[in-house]
C-alpha cells in the first residue's frame, strides 16, 4: 500500500479523482460553501452524523454527488478529533467501502488534526484492510493500492507522516511473519526474512547456526532447541545509521516459532495460537525493515533466538539443569517457561557490543495476559530514563505499555536446590517473576523487558497478529537519536 501527503481543503477534496473520498469531521468543523461542507452541515443538522466529542459514531455513506468527482464519498464524525475517535472513525469507514473495488482511497481531514490523528489515521487504513493470504489457495489480497491523505497544510505533517507510514510497512511485515503457521516459518525461514532485510539500505544480517550457538556455549538456548528436529538459528542484525563509535541500541526478540510447551506440554485448545511466539523477533524484525526506510543516524542491534519449543526423546525434561552462556547453571522446572531460556543467552550475547540499551520483546507469560489483558503491553525496567523514554514513546505512538514491578522480592521463588536457578517461581506474580529471571542476565547494561503475550495477537474471530509494539519501538529509537 502507498500512502502520500497532500494539501487540499473540502472543494480540493470534492475534485479528486478516486474509487472512495473518506471525510474526517471534528465538533470544530466549520462549514464552506462547498459541496462537501453543505452535505456535513445538513447531516449533522438532521443528526445523521454524531456531533458529540467521544461519540464518532456510523459513517455515512453517500453516493455518486453531484459535484464530487469521486463515487463514493464517506461522511465520518471524529468527535473532537482525539487519537482514539480518529482510529475508530477510520476503521469504520474504511469498513464501509471496503467491499466494494476501491483500490485509491482519498482520506481528507475537514479540520487542522492533531499529529497523534494523523498517526491514528494512517494506522487504521492500514490495519482496516490488512489481509493474510500466504497460505490461502486463490489469495484475495487488499483491495487498496494508494492512499492519499489530505490535510489544510501538508508540510507541516510531513515528518509524523514519514514515520508512521515506515511503522505501518514495518507493522506488517511483523504481522506477515508472525501470522505465518509455524510450519510456513521455521526458524530457518524466519532466518531467510532477516537475510531478506539486508538488501535494505544500511542493514547487514548474519545467521549462526547449532555448530556456531555450540561454540558459543549457549546451553540455555540449546536446551530448548534440543526436542525439535528443527534446527536453531541465531539472528543478528546490524543497522549501521552513524559512526562507529556511537553505542548501539539492541532489540532482542524471542523467536519461538511454535510452543508446544514441550515436556510440560500445553493443553489442546488454541495451542494453535502458539505460532505466534515468534511476535518478538517479527517485530524486531518490523523496526528493521522501518528504520531502512527512515534512515535516522543511529545503530540498532537486533537478537533473535530462534526454535522450537517440541517434544521428543531427546527434548529437554523438568528437572534437568543446564549451563547458560552466562555461566549461571539454571534448573528447568517447567519445560514451558522456554522464553527466558532463549533470551537469557541472546541478553549475555549482548554485552560485547557494549550497548547504551538493550529492550528484550517476548510473548513471555500468560500472567501477563491476565494483568493487562491486550491493551497495554507489560514493562519491566529499573532503569529510570530508559522506562520513561520507553512509556512516552508508546503514549506517542500509540502502543501503549504500562510499568510494572521489579522489586527482589519477586525473585524468592526462582531459588533452586540443585541449580544457581530455576526456570520458574510460583503461579502468583508470574509475569514479574519472569522478569526477575531475566535481570539476572542483564547486569552490564540498561535494560527493559516488554511482555507483549496479550498485544501482539488477537484472539477469537479476528484472530491474527497485530504488529505491535514495532510502532512504540520505532518512536524509542528515533526520540533516541533527536
Ligand atoms: N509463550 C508462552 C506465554 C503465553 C501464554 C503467551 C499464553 C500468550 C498466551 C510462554 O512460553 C509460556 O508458556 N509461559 C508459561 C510460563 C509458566 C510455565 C511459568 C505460562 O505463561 O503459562
Ligand atoms: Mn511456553
Ligand atoms: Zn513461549
Amino acid at each position: 500500500m502507498n500512502f502520500e501527503l497532500k494539501t487540499f481543503d473540502l472543494s480540493g477534496a470534492a475534485n479528486e479523482k478516486c474509487d472512495a473520498l473518506i471525510v474526517l469531521l471534528g465538533s470544530s468543523f466549520k462549514p464552506g460553501k462547498d459541496v462537501l461542507s453543505v452535505m456535513a452541515a445538513q447531516a449533522f443538522k438532521a443528526g445523521d452524523l454524531e456531533s458529540a466529542p467521544g461519540k464518532p459514531g456510523k459513517p455515512l455513506v453517500l453516493y455518486r454527488l453531484a459535484g464530487v468527482a469521486c463515487s463514493r464519498a464517506v461522511l465520518a464524525s471524529v468527535g473532537d478529533g482525539s487519537a482514539k475517535e480518529v482510529r475508530q472513525a477510520v476503521a469504520a469507514a474504511v469498513a464501509a467501502v471496503k467491499s466494494t473495488q476501491v483500490k485509491k482511497l482519498v482520506l481528507c481531514f475537514a479540520t487542522l488534526p492533531q499529529e497523534d490523528a494523523v498517526r491514528a489515521a494512517v494506522m487504521a487504513v492500514a490495519e482496516a484492510s490488512y489481509v493474510f493470504t500466504t497460505t490461502k489457495s486463490k489469495p484475495e489480497g487488499r483491495a487498496i493500492q494508494r492512499v492519499i491523505v489530505g490535510l489544510p497544510s501538508a508540510p507541516k505533517f510531513k515528518p509524523v507522516f514519514d514515520q508512521v507510514v515506515a511503522a505501518v510497512a514495518g507493522m506488517e511485515f511483523a504481522k506477515e511473519w508472525a501470522n505465518r503457521p509455524a510450519n510456513h516459518a521455521t526458524p530457518t525461514l524466519l532466518a531467510g526474512a532477516a537475510r531478506s532485510l539486508a538488501k535494505l539500505p544500511h542493514i547487514k544480517c548474519e545467521v549462526l547456526g547449532p555448530k556456531e550457538v555450540a561454540k558459543l556455549e549457549m546451553g540455555s538456548f540449546m536446551a530448548v532447541a534440543q526436542g525439535s528436529e528443527e534446527p536453531l538459528r541465531f539472528i543478528v542484525l546490524r543497522y549501521d545509521g552513524t559512526v562507529k563509535s556511537e553505542a548501539p541500541t539492541v532489540l532482542v526478540g524471542k523467536g519461538i516459532t511454535f510452543d508446544s510447551g514441550g515436556i510440560s506440554i500445553k493443553p489442546a485448545a488454541e495451542m494453535d495460537e502458539m505460532k505466534f511466539d515468534m511476535s518478538g523477533a517479527a517485530s524486531v524484525l518490523g523496526v528493521f525493515r522501518a528504520l531502512a526506510e527512515l534512515k535516522p543516524a543511529i545503530n540498532v542491534i537486533g537478537l533473535i533466538p530462534s526454535c522450537e519449543n517440541l517434544l521428543n526423546g531427546r527434548a529437554v525434561k523438568p528437572g534437568d539443569v543446564v549451563t547458560s552462556m552466562s555461566g549461571q547453571t539454571i534448573e528447568i522446572l517447567n519445560t514451558d517457561a522456554e522464553g527466558r531460556l532463549v533470551l537469557c543467552d541472546a541478553l549475555t550475547y549482548a554485552e560485547r557490543f557494549k550497548p547504551r540499551a538493550v529492550v528484550d520483546i517476548a510473548t513471555l507469560t500468560g500472567a501477563c495476559v491476565v494483568a493487562l489483558g491486550a491493551v497495554r503491553s507489560g514493562l519491566f525496567c529499573a532503569n529510570e530514563e530508559l522506562a520513561a523514554a520507553l512509556l512516552t514513546a508508546g503514549d506517542t505512538s500509540l502502543d501503549l505499555c504500562w510499568r510494572m514491578p521489579l522489586d527482589d522480592d519477586y525473585a524468592e521463588g526462582l531459588k533452586s536446590n540443585f541449580a544457581d536457578v530455576a526456570n520458574v517461581g510460583g503461579r502468583a506474580g508470574g509475569a514479574i517473576t519472569a522478569a526477575k529471571f531475566l535481570q539476572r542476565f542483564t547486569g552490564k547494561f540498561p535494560w527493559a523487558h516488554l511482555d507483549i503475550a496479550g498485544t501482539a495477537w488477537k484472539s477469537g474471530a479476528a484472530k491474527g497478529a497485530t504488529g505491535r509494539p514495532v510502532a512504540l519501538l520505532l518512536e524509542y529509537l528515533l526520540t533516541s537519536a533527536k
